[in-house]
């Protein structure tokens, strides 16, 4: 878009006598521009939910309607996995922000600054400010692979991905980071005795960690306590791992229905713990605190509950998915921190927003979606507006109707500013001429 108003503006401007007029129209355009007076507002969803937009499905939705699925159930952050152009695109002024990630295939070849840099401009300074570009995840759970080569390139390509921002004056507003799996830690348990695996905790992460300090970013982490009641459901609470416990803050949600209580007292600090959410992520922090970095931040880049299972995976239910994910909604929206930090607002990124069909491994691999492919929700997690969340209402029908008003919009807009561009350039300036 700004791009089309700027081809329009160029041979305009050369227009000599009226320039400064000129100037000033452009100025007050730039500056609606800015404001981001294009761009919808988004509605009272909380900033501390965002949704994983995973694609590797052969069926979904194209990204344009996506944005608007996510801007429906007021969404206004979502995760990627790879830079895609089209995608990038498709969230222009759409008030949703994105993190891009780098594939772990594409980490190496960020330790030589030159392509670092050539990778920012394709795919962040092409699309930036226009697509608000919030953070770029280098690489994903690197140092619970087995790939050495990768894990010694990480660092460095964060670092150059830092640089190459820097050099483009990005560097505040793209934040650089990097999701880990919950298996670099040895011990979580009880989450004041969370410690990193030595080894990855000596070579790899206090380096990294040193960095994050330096440049302001958060730890990401992928925590699943679905992964740890499918393991031993026969020990593990499901009212614990569905954070479906009630606690002060949640007594009075709808899961105060259920009468019995699991907590969980960490005997180091006497902090107790209702959920097991809450437990891994101040594991994390012990963990951060062990190597003398209690002050970065935890972000969740990852979390989620399948709906659907293979006969031995315990707990892959949508009754199971609809209340992992409602709970996690729910307090995302309180603002509430774990009992470790509990002025630190816990922010997550839940997976994720569709079904993706050509996902690898168990059935519940595929099944993680809050929506199915067609756009349909796969099950009621607190954030349909009342015309989807009813299973007679035709969701489609819906959906195409309010796609067709939101591109009225859009058009109504661009009208609007082309007869402000009328009234401006050619009207005025060939009055005044
Ligand atoms: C980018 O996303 C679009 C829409 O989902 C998809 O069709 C396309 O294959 C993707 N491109 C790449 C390079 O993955």
């Amino acid at each position: 878009m700004e791009t089309f108003l700027l081809s329009l503006l160029v041979p305009l401007s050369t227009i000599p006598p009226r320039s400064l007029r000129i100037c000033l129209c452009m100025s007050i355009l730039r500056a609606l521009l800015i404001s981001k007076l294009l761009s919808p507002v988004v509605g009272a969803g909380t900033s501390n939910l965002g949704v994983n937009y995973g694609m590797v499905a052969d069926n979904l939705p194209p990204p344009n309607e996506v944005a608007e699925l996510l801007k429906q159930i007021s969404v206004s952050k979502t995760r990627i996995y790879s830079a895609n152009s089209t995608v990038l695109m498709a969230f222009a002024y759409s008030g949703i922000s994105v993190t891009v990630g780098i594939g772990n295939e594409d980490v190496s070849s960020l330790t030589d600054l030159f392509n670092a840099q050539q990778w920012v401009e394709t795919n962040i300074a092409q699309y930036y400010p226009a697509t608000d570009i919030s953070g770029i995840l280098v690489g994903n759970e690197v140092f619970s692979g087995d790939d050495s080569q990768l894990k010694n390139d990480l660092l460095p390509a964060m670092q150059n991905i830092y640089t190459a921002l820097k050099n483009r004056g990005f560097e505040n507003d793209v934040f650089v980071s990097t999701p880990h799996s919950q298996a670099i830690l040895s011990t979580s348990f009880p989450p004041s005795a969370g410690a990193f695996v030595p080894d990855i905790a000596s070579k790899y992460l206090a380096p990294m960690l040193k960095f994050l300090r330096e440049i302001g970013s958060p730890f990401m982490v992928n925590p699943y306590p679905y992964f740890a009641y499918k393991a031993n459901p026969q020990t593990v609470s499901l009212q614990y791992a569905l954070s479906a416990s009630t606690s002060l803050s949640t007594a009075s949600q709808t899961v105060a229905a259920s009468s019995i209580t699991t907590s969980v007292t960490d005997p180091n600090t006497g902090l107790i713990y209702y959920n097991l959410l809450d437990a891994e992520v101040d594991a994390v922090y012990a963990a951060l605190e062990g190597l003398g970095y209690s002050d970065i931040k935890v972000v969740v880049s990852e979390t989620g509950w399948p709906s659907v299972g293979d006969p031995d995976e315990a707990g892959a239910t949508v009754q199971n998915a609809q209340a992992y994910n409602s709970n996690l909604i729910a307090r995302l929206e309180r603002g509430q921190g774990t009992p470790a930090k509990p002025d630190v607002p816990l922010q997550a990124f839940i997976f994720a927003m569709f079904n993706e069909d050509l996902k690898p491994g168990p059935t519940s691999e595929r099944h993680y979606g809050l929506f199915n492919p067609d756009g349909t929700p796969a099950y009621d997690f607190g954030l349909l507006p009342t015309s989807m969340s009813s299973p007679v209402d035709p969701y489609s029908v819906y959906y195409h109707m309010s796609s067709c008003a939101s591109q009225l919009v859009t058009l109504s807009i661009s009208l609007a500013i082309t007869s402000f561009i009328t009234n401006c350039f050619l009207i005025q300036c060939s009055l005044l001429y």
